[in-house]
């Protein structure tokens, strides 16, 4: 018998650490994001030399790749430590808004992560308020809270952040337990809080700038090194991948076309990666963040977006009527035979998809039943939407 572990295991590998190139991996080095770390370690100084006595509201925005996640969990990982030395007890927790979707839900993650053991049921969203503050009372701890992805929290995410505040202001001793980092691509996402609360995170915003590209290419660089063996990408390859990552800015994009560029080059048993490599990779990438938000669809979400997709291709055009998609989306659903969504939730799907990136929409009549509307996909290929879209259907058993 062949064992093919062995056969795989004898062929020369181009990663040295793959799960360095991983999007979630936070690296031991944020080159060129100096500047941001001094910034935040400024104002967030008063919490270590001063335990409790101030609480800090920071909003950071910036397009997408252009490592604010990554910043603000290195952050979170510095102030911790420095507190610890200082005898000054700070929590750190990294809350992802696009998967704690609600108030109460984000109220249960900081719940939980402060103490394990807590019961996820329950509990009104008020009453967890309340048991958080007298645990981080008992405790004499203050909490960092990192609503990342803040956007999406935006219908009931002012109330949430509007109650943390007054966590501070409502304590019997006037101790100041939360600070909070709010982190969103654009600061427009946030125009339906209300205007208190957006005056309140407006007042410190710290927007990180594109990398310029000999940036991109550092950081390009400080991945590949620590991920892959030495010269996999020979510097003027590297110079060509800079190119094609740099007109977005985008360096997860960048993470993931050296991932596909290496694992083509070693299924040629190439011991580097050459120019053809990188234009294969290239082929049907679609950027590793709207992947990763793809993957986490439900059916009737990607059976819609399928929907504008083969609508504008077939048509030709460069936008398409959501009568249209709707008409093509009823079809598919017939077709694998699942239950269609009303007006209102597909609606509802149109507005995630355009803070998404995946769509935009023009409105030319906004009369409710009647909203009138054209959809645009600029950012993608069709084709390579659609494969995807069909791929990630067929694994959840959908063939479309
Ligand atoms: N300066 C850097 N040094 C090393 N790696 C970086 C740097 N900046 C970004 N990265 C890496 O690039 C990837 C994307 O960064 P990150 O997830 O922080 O982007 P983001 O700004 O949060 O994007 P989004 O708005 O899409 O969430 C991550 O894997 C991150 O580790
Ligand atoms: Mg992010």
């Amino acid at each position: 018998m062949i064992d093919y572990f062995d056969e795989l295991l004898k062929q020369p590998s181009l990663f040295k650490d793959e799960s360095k190139l991983d999007i979630n991996f936070v690296p031991t080095k944020l080159l060129h994001r100096e500047k941001e770390l001094y910034l935040l370690s400024q104002l967030f100084l008063v919490l270590i030399t001063n335990p409790n006595s101030a609480s800090r509201k920071i909003l950071i925005t910036g397009k997408t790749g252009v490592g604010k996640t990554a910043t603000v969990k290195f952050f979170g990982k510095l102030i911790v430590d420095a507190a610890v030395k200082r005898q000054a007890f700070i929590q750190h927790i990294h809350i992802n808004c696009r998967k704690e979707r609600t108030s109460y839900k984000v109220l249960i993650k900081i719940m939980t992560t402060i103490n394990p053991k807590f019961p996820k049921r329950g509990y009104s969203p008020q009453e967890l308020l309340e048991i958080i503050l007298e645990y981080l009372n008992n405790y004499e701890l203050h909490l960092l809270i990192v609503l990342d992805e803040l956007s999406y929290l935006i219908n009931d995410g002012g109330d949430l952040i509007y109650s943390l505040t007054r966590l501070n202001d409502d304590s019997i001793n006037l101790k100041q337990r939360v600070s909070i980092i709010g982190i969103v691509r654009d600061i427009s996402c946030l125009s339906k809080l209300d205007a208190s609360t957006m005056s309140t995170l407006q007042r410190n915003i710290i927007d990180f700038k594109n990398y310029s590209k000999e940036e991109v290419f550092d950081i390009l660089k400080y991945r590949s090194q620590i991920s892959l063996i030495n010269n996999a990408i020979p510097d003027d390859l590297m110079n060509s991948i800079t190119e094609l990552v740099h007109i977005k800015g985008d360096i997860r994009y960048g993470l993931n076309l050296i991932w596909r560029a290496c694992k083509i080059a070693e299924r040629k048993h190439l011991r580097q990666i050459d120019a053809e490599c990188i234009r294969l990779g290239n082929q049907d990438l679609i950027p590793f963040s709207a992947q990763d938000i793809l993957t986490s669809l439900n059916e009737q979400k990607l059976i819609f977006l399928l929907s504008i997709t083969r609508g504008l291709k077939q048509s030709g055009k460069t936008q398409i009527s959501i009568a249209e998609c709707i008409s093509i989306y009823k079809m598919i659903c017939e077709n694998v035979e699942i239950k269609c969504r009303s007006y209102s939730q597909l609606w509802n799907y149109l507005q995630d998809f355009k803070r998404d990136n995946f769509i935009s929409v023009l409105i030319q009549s906004e009369s409710f039943k009647g909203r009138k509307g054209l959809i645009e996909i600029t950012e993608f290929s069709l084709f390579k939407l659609e494969t995807e879209l069909i791929r990630i259907l067929k694994s959840k058993g959908f063939f479309v």
